[in-house]
């Protein structure tokens, strides 16, 4: 089976105006976004609070496209059917968040859901190496999670090494952190093709002057398919 592997922009909603979701993501989803990208923080695997399932069961109601939920959450396995529930389309728990996170796969992929799993910068791609059949998605962190903003981590080795232990299977590499038409090149070349973006998206624009987001979102497309042509 094979998926789609063209650039695709996934906006981060953590860097949209909290007391205006359901705008903001009509905007960024009209202004060109593939994926809605969403970053659930419990305090305690990271060190920031953002908000559980019954807000992201308020998002899908605006969500047209993918909805791709980033749980930095631990534990995760006692949440997973409350964001099947919420109407995740993929679900993505960290690897570093408890001790059984192949369980924690397949039981995302039960509850109807396309299954994701995430490495922090400090974890090394061999990680994932047995989990690749249970798996939908891996997203490489490119910076510590918890915040927006943030510089951006090199992972371009990592992303390679991923890359061709994936092979053939239809897994997407998703980067998540610090992504702008300066980084997403470098990331696009190694072989990724679904770009997590906040800060670099939402930054000079809102949801009454949303022709920002879609010249930002086309910066990072363009600087990425570029490199992507030529790898
Ligand atoms: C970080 C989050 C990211 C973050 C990306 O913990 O998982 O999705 O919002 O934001 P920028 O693009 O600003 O680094
Ligand atoms: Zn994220």
């Amino acid at each position: 089976m094979s998926i789609d592997r063209t650039i695709k922009i996934a906006p981060s909603i953590l860097s949209a105006d909290f007391a205006d979701f359901g705008r903001e993501i009509q905007a960024i989803e009209a202004q060109g976004a593939d994926w809605v990208h969403v970053d659930v923080m419990d305090g305690h695997f990271v060190p920031n609070l953002t908000f559980g399932p019954p807000a992201v069961k308020a998002f899908r109601k605006h969500v047209k496209s993918v909805m791709d939920v980033h749980l930095m959450i631990a534990p995760v396995d006692p949440f997973i059917d409350a964001y099947a529930d919420a109407g995740a389309d993929i679900l993505t728990a960290h690897v570093e968040a408890g001790p059984h996170i192949h369980r924690t796969l397949q039981a995302i992929r039960a509850a109807g859901m396309k299954a994701g799993v995430a490495i922090n910068p400090g974890t090394p791609a061999e990680a994932v190496e047995h989990l690749l059949d249970l798996t939908d998605l891996v997203c490489v962190m490119t910076v510590n999670p918890g915040f927006g903003g943030q510089k951006f981590i090199d992972m371009s080795a990592k992303v390679r090494r991923l890359r061709t232990m994936i092979g053939d299977r239809p897994v997407h590499i998703e980067i998540d952190g610090g992504i702008d038409p300066g980084t997403a090149p470098l990331m696009a070349d190694a072989g990724a093709d679904v770009l997590v973006a906040g800060s670099a998206v939402f930054r000079g624009g809102s949801a009454d002057n949303p022709g920002v987001y879609g010249d930002n979102i086309r910066s990072i497309r363009a600087a990425a398919e570029t490199a992507a042509k030529a790898a």
